[in-house]
């Protein structure tokens, strides 16, 4: 048992509730086996386990993990890609990397370099975008399951219009996603996700495949996977996507007429959604991760969230790494903020306790993890991250200023970095994670 003193700040509600924000000052949070059995006051939890380890965090901010609701391993050496819109930079920037993932040994340390990634930033839990080679795919589980990261992901499915070496056969695709999700779903904190890279890429047959899988109607794979994918980023994929189904009612339909459109689905962007397509998310419970940054990094558009709250869609926020400019979301949320106010009268203004919420327990839901992540309950496991910034630093000041728990949130999100973020734990474990140190092929 440990118990965990420290300010305290966490959205248990809904989005956009009044008064969301929870403020727990000089907190004692009791934790046992990685999961809160106490949230009470210091004298109260003394009494109740004197002999217990006691872990003062009162300089500070303590938080849930933070949620990454779309991100891509493969693309954690290519962030920052500027200047291109989402085609372009797919195959300028994005697939040359990639295919680099065909090496197991390459791949191996981009997995390192990923998991670094999300625990420099404190993301705990993740709905990751995997790799198009199996392989890479494992190598990734399998350091997941050494780092403790909440992790679900899969092989990423594509077989036409890319470059070749990124496409495989439906009837391959078929195999080799059943054969990861058997080996990996529902062991420890991993689970699977079937990944169509997007309509684009991918046939009716594939999709077909992809909705087999989530169906559960392919014998011997669990019943219960995931479901990830991009839908309506950018006009001009639109406008191809289209074209490549003229029998759908629109970009959504593609997935929805293969069943994948579900509560185990998550779509990434929905920058230009017609109202039709809302309804049928809404209406199937399946949630949208917004990626702001990635959608201003490459011009795709501004989100509409009005539409989308007013349709009863359920959100999360994506760092969209690499289109997305890195891991935080602090980052992110500021950007989502931003995104809104230029949307002006159509645009929602967010609170700080919405951006609390759209970081940590609105990835938590639209990923099926809110019974056990997203807040720091009782009940709910121990993956939280203290914000400590430098001593000095200008958020330093501007937090030992803040005259409110709702303002110092606000000046966290306007200026937090990776750099503030002190300790990062795991169902109680602190963990840490070391880059690997490998060089690019010369190619
Ligand atoms: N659509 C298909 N693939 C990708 C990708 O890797 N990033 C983004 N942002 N959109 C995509
Ligand atoms: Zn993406």
């Amino acid at each position: 048992m440990t118990i965990y003193l420290a300010t305290v700040l966490d959205t248990p509600g809904d989005l956009g509730e009044d008064d969301g924000l929870r403020v727990g000052t000089d907190l004692a949070l009791v934790v046992r086996d990685g999961v809160i059995v106490a949230r009470t006051d210091i004298d109260s939890a003394r009494r109740a386990h004197p002999a217990d380890a006691l872990v003062d965090l009162r300089d500070g901010i303590l938080l849930p993990g933070f949620v990454d609701a779309h991100v891509h391993f493969p693309q954690v050496r290519v962030i920052g890609g500027l200047g291109r819109p989402l085609l372009d930079w797919l195959a300028e920037r994005a697939l040359p990397e990639e295919a680099r993932l065909a090496d197991v040994e390459y791949a191996r340390g981009v997995a390192a370099d990923f998991l670094s990634g999300l625990t420099q930033a404190g993301t705990t839990t993740a709905l990751v975008f995997g790799s198009h080679f199996p392989r890479a795919v494992d190598a990734l589980f399998e350091q997941a399951e050494q780092s403790g990261h909440r992790i679900t992901t899969g092989l990423v499915l594509s077989d036409r219009l890319l470059r070749e070496d990124l496409l495989q056969t439906p009837a391959a695709a078929l195999e080799a996603s059943g054969e990861l999700a058997r080996r990996w779903h529902g062991r420890g904190r991993l689970r699977y996700a079937i990944t169509p890279r997007f309509s684009l890429s991918t046939t009716d047959e594939m999709l077909a495949a992809a909705g087999s899988l989530l169906a559960g109607d392919e014998p011997g794979t669990p019943g219960d996977l995931w479901l990830t994918s991009h839908l309506n980023e950018n006009e001009e994929e639109i406008a191809q996507v289209r074209e490549l189904f003229p029998a759908a009612r629109g970009y959504l339909d593609t997935y929805a007429r293969h069943g994948l459109v579900t509560e185990r689905s998550v779509f990434a962007h929905n920058v230009h959604p017609e109202p039709e397509e809302l309804a049928v998310l809404a209406a199937a419970g399946a949630a949208v991760a917004h990626c702001p940054s990635s959608n201003g990094a490459l011009g795709s558009g501004m989100f509409p969230l009005q539409e989308h709250l007013d349709a009863g869609v359920r959100i999360a926020l994506g760092t969209d790494v690499g289109a997305g400019t890195g891991f935080s979301l602090l980052k992110e949320g500021l950007q989502a903020y931003l995104v809104q106010q230029l949307r002006g009268r159509d645009g929602v203004t967010l609170t700080a306790a919405d951006l609390l919420h759209l970081a940590t327990r609105s990835g938590a839901l639209a990923l099926g993890l809110a019974d056990q992540v997203g807040d720091l309950s009782v009940g709910k496991q121990f993956d939280a991250v203290r914000i400590r910034p430098p001593q000095g630093s200008t958020l330093d000041v501007a937090l030992r200023h803040a005259e409110t728990a709702s303002d110092a949130l606000a000046t966290l999100f306007a200026q937090g970095t990776p750099a503030d973020i002190h300790e990062v734990w795991l169902a109680g474990q602190e963990i840490t994670h070391e880059p690997s140190m490998t060089t690019a092929p010369a190619d």
